[in-house]
């Protein structure tokens, strides 16, 4: 099989970008810069993508950890002193090796393996990509020879008037035979800048009568460059869309994907309704046929089939199957409402489940409980979990009826079929089935089970 092996330049300063953050690690839709260069980095190679790190190259170590192999490169002395730094990990272990330059989050996957094949038919030992775009932003011209082959690419600022003009512009992806590309990186000159160029590397083989190959780019989303913020609110707009398209081609309704602010990992099944002015963030994942928004906001969540949220926040929950909540709900974490909840407005629950059929109409908080099948939540009911000190535990069990504005001290435990009165204070377990009342609530009378018609 053939060995491709890519190398991510990332150990730039990004400067421009006026952060600590080291560049590469900036958020684009929820996920650093430079995964989205690896992800589609690995989508044309076949093995291990390096990553050349340098300035902050501890935070990016601690971000991605050992799904990459490193090189260093102490002192920023150019593109092609930063490839070099792969030389000892790379040499005769690889038949070709992509180069990409790790602020480029929105190339593709598919455009790589493009490039990847046309050096493979290429006699030459290198291929690249380029744009024909009227606006430069100081990218490196792209020479043509009359042959079509490419003749060089001049850096902008020595670049000469008739240079300046052409409108084929290096965009900073190339794949090159690995034979050739150890001995040619080391036998560039120094730029008048102090650097060692990696597009000095087109000079060498087309002096050494090699052919160099380039394909042109036609989606120009793809060549957006992260160098200063305005680069990266370009960038993100140009994933969103890309996001928003892919979901809408599953099957899913946007009803305004200008308004809609879906984060990369994000998952959702087909016939799902997205309403404008949601956000779905992190690791969240949405089933069928459910409708979701408007002003919504869902973070690091689980969510079946045929749920609806609306004008809702919630992170770092669960919800099963036809789950209502909303308006004005939140969910944190620890949040799990079963089959059929209806959660209405006002309410608030983390770490506690919710078991199915429970209704929680109004005003209510609900923390560290365990509730069980079919329960009713009176409007006003607060679990007292917390005493300055710890969280405490509230158990209720199924089709207990807890009255308005009823306060359960925790830890305390609600037996099944229980009622309280309205306003009770519940400091002491009640047992099943039987009814509660006042401050502090007490039990004054057994209750006959409802019919039920199961
Ligand atoms: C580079 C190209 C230019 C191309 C443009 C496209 C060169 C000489 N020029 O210019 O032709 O049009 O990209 O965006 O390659 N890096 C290192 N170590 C270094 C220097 C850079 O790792 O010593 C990394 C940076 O982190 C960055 C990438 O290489 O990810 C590109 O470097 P940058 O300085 O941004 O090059 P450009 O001036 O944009
Ligand atoms: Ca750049």
């Amino acid at each position: 099989m053939t060995t491709i092996t890519a190398v991510l330049l990332a150990a730039g300063q990004g400067t421009r970008m006026k952060s600590n953050l080291p560049k590469v690690l900036h958020p684009l839709c929820g996920k650093p810069l430079v995964l989205h260069a690896l992800e589609a980095a690995r989508q044309a190679s076949t093995e291990t993508p390096v990553l050349v790190v340098g300035v902050g190259a501890e935070e990016v170590r601690k971000t991605l950890g050992e799904s990459v192999r490193y090189a260093e490169q102490q002192a920023q002395l150019g593109t092609a002193h930063a490839l070099l730094q792969a030389e000892s990990l790379l040499k005769g272990q690889s038949e070709y090796i992509l180069v990409t330059y790790a602020d480029m989050p929105l190339l593709r996957g598919e455009t790589l393996r493009q490039l990847v094949e046309t050096q493979q038919a290429n006699r030459g030992p290198m291929s690249m990509l380029t744009v024909i775009y009227d606006d430069p932003r100081g990218f490196g011209r792209v020479i043509r020879k009359p042959d079509g082959t490419v003749a060089a690419i001049v850096e902008e600022y020595v670049a000469t008037p008739e240079q300046l003009a052409v409108k084929e512009l290096n965009v900073g992806a190339y794949c090159f035979r690995a034979d050739w590309l150890w001995d040619a990186l080391h036998q560039i000159p120094m730029s008048k800048k102090g650097e060692y160029y990696l597009t000095d590397t087109v000079e060498l083989a087309v002096r050494a009568g090699l052919p160099v190959q380039a394909i042109v780019l036609n989606d120009l989303t793809e060549t957006i460059g992260v160098n200063t913020r305005v680069h990266l609110a370009e960038a993100e707009a140009a994933m969103r869309r890309r996001i928003n398209e892919r979901h809408m081609l599953n099957g899913v309704t946007l009803i305004d994907p200008a308004t809609t602010y879906i984060e990369a990992q994000v998952t959702i099944g087909a016939d799902t309704v997205i309403w404008p002015n949601t956000y779905l963030q992190g690791a969240t994942s949405i089933g069928r046929e459910c409708s979701i928004g408007p002003n919504t906001h869902i973070r690091e969540s689980k969510i079946g089939d045929r749920c609806k949220v609306f004008m809702s926040v919630m992170e770092g929950a669960w919800l099963e199957n036809d789950v209502e909540m909303g308006p004005f709900a939140r969910l944190r974490k620890g949040a799990h409402l079963c089959d059929h909840v209806h959660m209405g407005n006002f309410g608030e629950v983390k770490d506690s489940t919710l078991g199915p059929g429970v209704k929680m109409g109004h005003f209510s908080y609900i923390g560290n409980a365990q509730i069980g099948p079919d329960v009713n939540i009176g409007a006003g009911t607060i679990t007292c979990n917390y005493d300055g000190e710890k969280k405490h535990p509230t158990k209720i069990g199924q089709g207990a009826f807890i009255g308005s504005d009823t306060m359960l001290v925790a830890p305390v435990e609600i037996g099944e079929h229980a009622r309280t009165g309205a306003g009770a204070v519940v400091t002491r377990d009640i047992p099943a089935d039987s009814l509660a009342v006042g401050v502090p609530a007490r039990v004054i009378r057994t209750l006959e089970r409802k019919k039920r018609s199961e």
